[in-house]
């Protein structure tokens, strides 16, 4: 499959996943072809790309998380029903417990305008991959989901406005916005069934290792496991999302920026293992190799995920495992609209 941008869809391309509208509506399901009517639909629907088939080909990936889930969550989490994102939070770690790989290898596709819900479930998805890496038990992983798709509730405390603010913020509106890991932590205290554990995690999901975050500034051996997964979760997605005010990072550029950042801000043997299950060239990409020449990343070698297989413009595969020569020296396809 190839990752084409939305302004460069053609007549007659198959989508390889279903696509949805800013409702959760079904606009086109999977393996149907493209007319100009919705290419026009999509164009207004500020997505940035989606997901295509080459010529007489199978989709080998499937998401690690249903689409059903995800929009599930979406909606509980717009509705403001704790309850339901306590119960969707708890299948997301069965999905993921069952699912055949747990490696995130493609581009994040939601549009912007669902960013603040979108944002948290992917943060979720993240967060529950790590703490499976990471060996924690499935009650473990509960509270740790819930935590991860909680994490931001809080910030349906702060003024619409603070939040909404495209500019720079002043102290003040600084200072409002980093009271939502308490406003959460507040939210869910003896309201809703949920341990402290996650009460916790959600509160101590910004502070840094070196104990310049917030709102406590704790240090490295007083910030809960889960507090720190979801640390990493959040900056991985919102630098590898695209928003009104900055342009998207790639996958690889926001892993090296979280391993720039490791003992300052993200604990270092986190952020190692993270970088085992996230693909920092994703499929359907364009690459540039040292060799010079261009292809698409068709495969991704799970053992080592910065080399995959290449399919050069000519047809030929270059497994990037077996020629240890060659390495991976651009991006060619641009994130960024
Ligand atoms: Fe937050």
């Amino acid at each position: 499959m190839r990752y084409v941008k939305a302004e460069h869809l053609e007549k007659g391309m198959v989508l390889v996943y279903t696509l949805y509208d800013n409702n959760e509506k079904i606009l086109l399901k999977a393996n149907r072809k493209l007319t100009q009517n919705y290419i026009n639909r999509i164009q207004q629907l500020d997505i940035m790309g989606l997901y295509v088939f080459e010529d007489d080909e199978i989709c080998e990936h499937t998401p690690t998380v249903s689409e059903q889930t995800r929009l599930k969550a979406i909606k509980s989490l717009k509705r403001l029903n704790i309850d339901d994102c306590i119960y969707i939070a708890n299948n997301i770690v069965e999905e993921i417990r069952e699912s055949e790989s747990m490696i995130v290898e493609t581009i994040n596709l939601s549009s912007y305008d669902n960013y603040t819900y979108t944002h948290s479930v992917n943060v979720d998805i993240l967060s529950v991959i790590l703490g499976v890496a990471c060996g924690l038990r499935d009650d473990e992983l509960r509270r740790l989901s819930q935590a991860a798709l909680l994490h931001d509730i809080g910030k349906t405390c702060v003024p619409i406005e603070i939040l909404n603010k495209p500019g720079k913020l002043t102290e003040e509106e600084f200072a409002e916005v980093k009271k939502h890991p308490q406003y959460g932590y507040n939210m869910l205290k003896d309201n809703y069934d949920v341990s402290s554990v996650t009460r916790n995690a959600i509160l101590s999901h910004h502070e840094n290792e070196d104990g310049s975050g917030y709102p406590r500034n704790l240090t490295s051996e007083h910030i809960h496991l889960f507090a720190k997964i979801i640390h990493i979760a959040d900056v991985y997605d919102a630098l590898t999302t695209k928003r009104v005010y900055k342009d998207a990072m790639n996958p690889a550029d926001a892993l090296e920026y979280l391993m720039g950042n490791a003992e300052r801000m993200f604990d270092k043997e986190l952020v190692t293992i993270f970088m085992d299950y996230i693909a920092p060239y994703p499929l359907g990409v364009q690459v540039e190799l040292s060799t010079g020449q261009k292809g698409l990343v068709v495969k991704n070698n799970r053992k080592m995920l910065s080399r995959p297989i290449v399919r050069l413009e000519g047809g030929a595969l270059v497994d990037l495992m077996e020629h240890l020569d060659i390495t991976i020296v651009k991006l060619l396809t641009n994130l960024n609209a």
